[in-house]
């Protein structure tokens, strides 16, 4: 910030793993009343740069200085007392403990004070989450908290530690979007109180809307630094991984064969009106649109989460009624919900039960036990195949960061091998690498002969992957183009166009 003296500045940091430099002569400031973000894609070396600057880890040149005083830290602790704070990604609560004794117990280390005055402790928590605004109490076990509400017990930490710099690693990376909102509240709340704030972050709609300064980091390089007002997510995706959004999306071309899906007429009064498409083999259909067109209840009518009050609905030659999800699964229909936390994944169970339990039919003996050995080899079949990073399939999908997520729930779907897929917003909330690992598997089902619906408000995935793309307005499609006739303004016109029904 102009004007501003760094609270810590990090000069030219390079670190080695085992020989291997994943650091490369980094600088970075914090100041007092800003919010920093920090991007780059997977691997890009954020969290070992706030590692080195919280303490956690060592570096082998540059120098750390704290109110322009050179510094070493020896651990987490150290950094702490000296007002810097890492609010980790999976937070590092006491399950078995309550708020205060998650809150003080750090801090009583090597204070010589044996004797400890819970009562007093209660009373100042209680004080603490009270101007923080949040609604837990002192007396609160952390056993069965979500995991915002754990973040908020890391902060509040902090905070009786007077830490001056708080530093947050992917902090919304398994929250919903209305924890999300919670959070950047108290974000800023902080930073009105002059708090710097560091924010790691992989969805740039959030860095645009929380962010004062952004950083970027590629390949252990630092890449450059905007402010928020000269940043824009072409900019800052092209700061990223060195290509256009655009470039990052191949299509490839697939052998196209006889429709799978029709849909004839179908419509909801005050949702969507008469809608028809056809999706072949091999196809992708793009469905293109503004947020709240219809398209995502359109697309419940034919996965039958929200059956269609008229029309009807086509599959392979034959009219089918589908009055739920397990009657359009049976039919050969997939399809990846918009809101994968609340509806694609159970985020409190793990990857492989995730994964699976579409399919427990398959796995099950004729004694009814699940076979083990069979659910394991699918699941690492799958694992491996999307490249789902995680640390074993036993984790709990809600550690995952969003993109994995996503990675688990389209496994889900491959697994049921149904050959039409409904997508709906594909690659909404993850970054731009798992993005491009979400394009090739969208073309690899394309390959393997699946029809594809892809509902997305991206232009460029529609643009670049599409065969053919509907538009929908206001409940109707007031357009079709095939892949030679795309064009993004045509799309936008139709999509921000309802024309009147044709008396037909
Ligand atoms: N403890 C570690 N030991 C060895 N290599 C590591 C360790 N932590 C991170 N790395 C490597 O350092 C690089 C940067 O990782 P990281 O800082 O976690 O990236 P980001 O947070 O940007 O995704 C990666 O190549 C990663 O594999
Ligand atoms: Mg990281």
């Amino acid at each position: 910030m102009p004007g501003q003296s760094p609270i810590v500045s990090a000069k030219g940091i390079t670190k080695t793993f085992s020989g291997v430099c994943v650091l490369k002569n980094v600088d970075f400031d914090i100041c007092p009343g800003e919010i920093h973000a920090l991007i780059g894609e997977n691997g890009a070396g954020k969290s070992t740069l706030v590692k080195i600057i919280s303490g956690v880890h060592s570096f082998l040149e540059g120098q750390i200085l704290v109110g322009g005083v050179p510094m070493r830290f020896k651990s987490p602790h150290a950094a702490r007392e000296a007002g810097i704070a890492l609010i980790h990604q999976e937070p590092l609560t006491f399950q078995d403990l309550n708020v205060t004794e998650n809150l003080y117990l750090g801090h009583t280390r090597g204070k010589g004070a044996p004797i400890i005055n819970w009562s007093e402790l209660h009373r100042k928590t209680d004080a603490l989450l009270e101007t923080l605004n949040v609604r837990m109490r002192s007396r609160d076990p952390v056993r069965g908290m979500t995991i915002a509400d754990q973040q908020m017990i890391e902060i509040a930490s902090a905070l009786s530690q007077n830490a001056k710099v708080i530093i947050m690693d992917e902090p919304t990376a398994a929250l919903s979007r209305g924890e999300v909102e919670n959070l950047f509240t108290m974000i800023r709340r902080l930073k009105e109180q002059g708090h710097a704030i560091v924010f790691i972050g992989h969805r740039l709609d959030e860095i645009l809307e929380i962010s004062d300064r952004i950083t970027v980091l590629r390949d252990g390089v630092l890449v450059g630094e905007c402010n928020k007002e000269e940043a824009d997510q072409d900019k800052l995706v092209h700061m990223m991984i060195n290509r256009t959004f655009k470039e990052l999306i191949v299509k490839e071309t697939v052998p196209i064969g006889e429709v799978l899906l029709e849909v004839k007429g179908i419509s909801y009064p005050g949702q969507y009106y008469d809608i028809n498409l056809t999706v072949r083999r091999g196809e992708i259909v793009g469905m293109a649109g503004l947020v709240g067109a219809g398209r995502s209840e359109m697309a419940s009518a034919i996965f039958g989460t929200q059956p269609a009050l008229a029309g009807d609905i086509i599959i392979k030659g034959e009219k089918v009624s589908i009055k739920n999800p397990s009657q359009a699964m049976q039919k050969g229909v997939s399809m990846v919900s918009e809101d994968r936390a609340r509806t694609g994944l159970l985020t409190a169970f793990n990857i492989k039960y995730n994964m699976t339990f579409a399919i427990l039919r398959r796995i099950i003996s004729k004694l009814g036990f699940i076979q083990q050995k069979k659910e394991d080899e699918l699941v690492d079949r799958y694992v491996k195949y999307l490249n789902v990073r995680m640390r074993d399939a036993n984790q709990a999908v809600r550690e995952l960061s969003g993109g994995n997520q996503q990675k688990v729930v389209i496994a889900k779907w491959l697994l049921t091998e149904s050959d039409i897929l409904i997508l709906d917003e594909p690659t909404r909330g993850i970054d731009v690498g798992a993005k491009a690992e979400v394009y090739k598997l969208i073309n690899e089902l394309a390959k393997q002969g699946k029809a594809i619906l892809m509902i997305s408000s991206e232009l460029p995935e529609i643009l670049q992957l599409s065969d053919r793309v509907y538009v929908m307005c206001e409940g109707h499609i007031t357009a079709e183009f095939r892949r030679e006739e795309l064009d993004s303004k045509k799309i936008m016109t139709a999509a921000s166009t309802v024309r009147e029904r044709s008396a037909v």
